[in-house]
C-alpha cells in the first residue's frame, strides 16, 4: 500500500505557495524544499506510477491543478533511456526519488547552436530547477545501467499540454512538440480519505 497522504500534502503546499506568491523565483525557492522532503521517501508513490516501459521513458501524470497553474509528473527511465534535448517554457523542479539521473544543460549560442554544460549526476534525493529565466534547455538520462530511475517533476503549468521544443544536438534546430502524458487517467487522490 502506498501512503498517498505525502502526495496530497505536497499538492496542498504547492497550491498554497502559488496562491500567495506572485514571483516565480520565490515560488521555486519555496517549492524546492517541499519537493526535497517529498522525494526523501518513496512509500507514497503508487506502483502504477513507477512502471518503466522498454520502448520509452514514461511521463505519468500524478496531479494537474484544475486552474492549470501547476502539474506533478512521475518520470520513469528504464536502463539506457533518455529524453531528447528539450525546453519547458515554464518553471520546473526535478526531484529524484529512486535511482540516479544525469542532467546536461544547454545554452543557445549566437549562431543558433547549443553549447552543452558538463553532465551533472542527480542521485536519489537531489532537486534541480529549470526555467526560461535560469536556463530552460536540458536532457535527462537514467544514470543506472541495471534498473529504472524515477524523478518527480513539478511545473508551473500543465506541462503535458504546453507547446514547446526539442532540439537537434548538432545544429540546434528546434522542432515543436506537445508531450502529453503516458497515463490516460488522473489518479483519485482522495479515495478513502476523510475530510472535515
Ligand atoms: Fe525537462
Amino acid at each position: 500500500m502506498s501512503n498517498l497522504s505525502r502526495l496530497t500534502a505536497f499538492v496542498a503546499d504547492v497550491a498554497r505557495i502559488i496562491e500567495t506568491e506572485p514571483n516565480e523565483q520565490t515560488i521555486v525557492a519555496k517549492v524546492a524544499p517541499k519537493l526535497r522532503a517529498l522525494v526523501s521517501e518513496d512509500d507514497w508513490l503508487p506502483d502504477a506510477y513507477a512502471v518503466a516501459d522498454d520502448r520509452a521513458y514514461q511521463q505519468h501524470l500524478l496531479y494537474a491543478d484544475p486552474l492549470g497553474r501547476f502539474s506533478i509528473v512521475s518520470f520513469v527511465w528504464g536502463p539506457g533511456q533518455s529524453t531528447p534535448i528539450h525546453d519547458h517554457r515554464v518553471w520546473g523542479l526535478v526531484g529524484v526519488v529512486r535511482g540516479e539521473e544525469i542532467s546536461v544543460s544547454y545554452e543557445r549560442q549566437g549562431d543558433g547552436s547549443l553549447r552543452a554544460s558538463p553532465a551533472v549526476r542527480l542521485p536519489k534525493g537531489t532537486v534541480a530547477a529549470v526555467s526560461p529565466e535560469i536556463g530552460d534547455i536540458h536532457a535527462i538520462s537514467n544514470g543506472l545501467s541495471d534498473g529504472p530511475s524515477i524523478s518527480i517533476h513539478v511545473y508551473g503549468g500543465n506541462i503535458g499540454t504546453i507547446r514547446r521544443s526539442v532540439f537537434d544536438a548538432q545544429t540546434g534546430a528546434a522542432r515543436e512538440f506537445i508531450s502529453g502524458y503516458s497515463n490516460e487517467a488522473v489518479p483519485n487522490l482522495w479515495n478513502g480519505v476523510e475530510t472535515a
